[in-house]
């Protein structure tokens, strides 16, 4: 037997044979379906892509049922506890774990590309003193398109790895500019003798003295963070990098186009949304009330249920852990966390959530870190960004070399008027 799937239109009583292949079918083969000549053929409508595949890929797994994720097939708890955050980089865009050369070269590139051009500053400086720093990022990364022109030739591999490079290696400063323009703080400068995560934490802190030394403990907690956001296969921001992508355009324009995605609440905007929500209750008292509210359908519960986790999110749980060695050294006392926690006993018991399988997502916790850090929640998604780069690089070069990869564009169920009489606008409102 064959693995295909036998169709029987019947409109017309025809059958078709549809091939399987990997568990899916080809939309292309639904479009021959088709009435008579003259009508278009069966076409899918799944707004939101619930169930199309839209590329192969051999970045990252993800089994929602079983709450597993793996980056080029390592499994995400052994990167978190063993490796760091550019090596895993490495490992997402260039498909295998680097050896020590390469490694140490990758690493030097990274590191030597940290700096942006002055005139980045200049304009980073434009920005109103309240600026979302999420919109500077997306603004900043796309204009580094202007900067490096030479980025539009995408088909050139040593281009591309250049720009790889530039926009790890950049994102920091950017996002750490964002952050210290809204505080009215100078720009600090990249110190390269520090790591990638401590470095950043430097440009975000550092104000008079010689050198910052963050602590090991926290720069280690963030580089995890930065690990568990690196990427997540087809997800809103990756499919925004993608789809932009598949234009041809530069990496630096389709990378802005995710950071746009990302920002909006129902993706890397979530924590913020945990933090507001957790702030707005105020007390363990007034749980209840939330819940039934969410139970109402009044508001979600942020942090919560995914499209595609049906079990607790392998990354929530490493947060969880994460937030507690943050919590150690940092003696932040917060109450929210304490809301969080009978939040999240209350919602795994509760049936509303349990048939819908609604679990903690990596964003339930990570706000709370971030604010140990003493963040304002508007930097949290900068955090997801910056995180979440190499994952955006890795698609976005699978997407380039991919044969099979066509412009994207969906069809739609047209459903408006036809053939109206068109009066001009002096005769309209004579
Ligand atoms: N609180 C309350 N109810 C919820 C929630 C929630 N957080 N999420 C889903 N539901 C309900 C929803 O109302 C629906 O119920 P019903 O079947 O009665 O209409 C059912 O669960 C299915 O929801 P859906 O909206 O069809 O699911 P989706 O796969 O389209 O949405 C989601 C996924 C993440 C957008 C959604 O769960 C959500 O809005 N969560 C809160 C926002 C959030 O935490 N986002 C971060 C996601 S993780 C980070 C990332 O990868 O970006």
């Amino acid at each position: 037997m064959t693995d295909s799937l036998t169709v029987r239109d019947n409109r017309t009583g025809t059958e078709y044979d549809v091939p399987i292949v990997d568990g899916t079918i080809k939309a292309a083969d639904l479009g021959k379906i088709r009435t008579d000549d003259e009508t278009p053929g069966l076409a899918v409508y799944d707004p939101g892509f619930v169930n199309t595949a839209s590329c192969r890929s051999a970045v990252t797994y993800i089994d929602g049922d079983k709450g597993i994720l793996e980056y080029r097939g390592y499994p995400i708890e052994q990167l978190a506890e063993g490796s760091n955050f550019l090596e895993v980089a490495y490992l997402l865009v260039n498909g295998t774990l680097p050896t020590k050369e390469e490694y140490e070269a990758w690493v030097h590139e990274i590191t030597y590309h940290t700096f942006v051009h002055e005139n980045v500053k200049t304009f980073m400086e434009g920005f109103r003193y309240d600026a979302h720093p999420m919109g500077m990022l997306m603004a900043s990364v796309g204009a580094l398109s202007t900067f490096y022109p030479e980025a539009a030739d995408i088909k050139d591999p040593e281009n591309r790895h250049m720009q790889i490079i530039r926009l790890i290696a950049k994102m920091p400063t950017l996002g750490a500019w964002a952050f210290r323009h809204a505080q009215g703080k100078p720009f600090v400068y990249p110190d390269n003798d520090l790591s990638y995560t401590a470095n950043f934490l430097s440009m975000l802190f550092k104000m008079s003295e010689q050198r910052y030394e963050p602590d090991e403990r926290l720069v280690k907690a963030l580089d995890v963070l930065f690990i568990l956001h690196a990427d997540h296969e087809q997800n809103c921001s990756t499919n925004a990098v993608r789809s932009v992508g598949s234009s041809q355009v530069d990496p630096y324009s389709a990378v802005a186009a995710g950071i746009g995605a990302l920002y909006g609440p129902l993706h890397g905007g979530a924590n913020e949304a945990v933090l507001r929500s957790l702030r707005r209750i105020g007390s363990k008292d007034n749980i209840p009330d939330f819940i039934k509210g969410v139970k109402d359908g009044n508001e979600r519960l942020m942090g919560f249920g995914h499209r595609v986790y049906k079990n607790y999110d392998p990354r929530a749980r490493i947060i969880k852990k994460a937030a507690e060695d943050v919590f150690e050294v940092t003696g932040t006392e917060n109450p929210l966390l304490e809301i969080a926690l009978e939040l999240e006993k209350i919602a795994l018991e509760d049936e509303y959530f349990v048939k819908r399988k609604l679990y903690p997502n990596v964003d339930f916790y990570s706000g709370l870190i971030y604010e140990a850090f003493q963040f304002p929640p508007e930097m949290f998604t900068v955090l997801f960004a910056i995180g979440r780069t190499p994952g955006w690089l890795a698609q976005w070069l699978e997407l380039v070399q991919d044969p099979e990869q066509k412009i994207a564009r969906p069809k739609q169920i047209y459903t408006g008027d036809r053939t109206l009489d068109f009066t001009p606008a002096d005769k309209r409102w004579a």
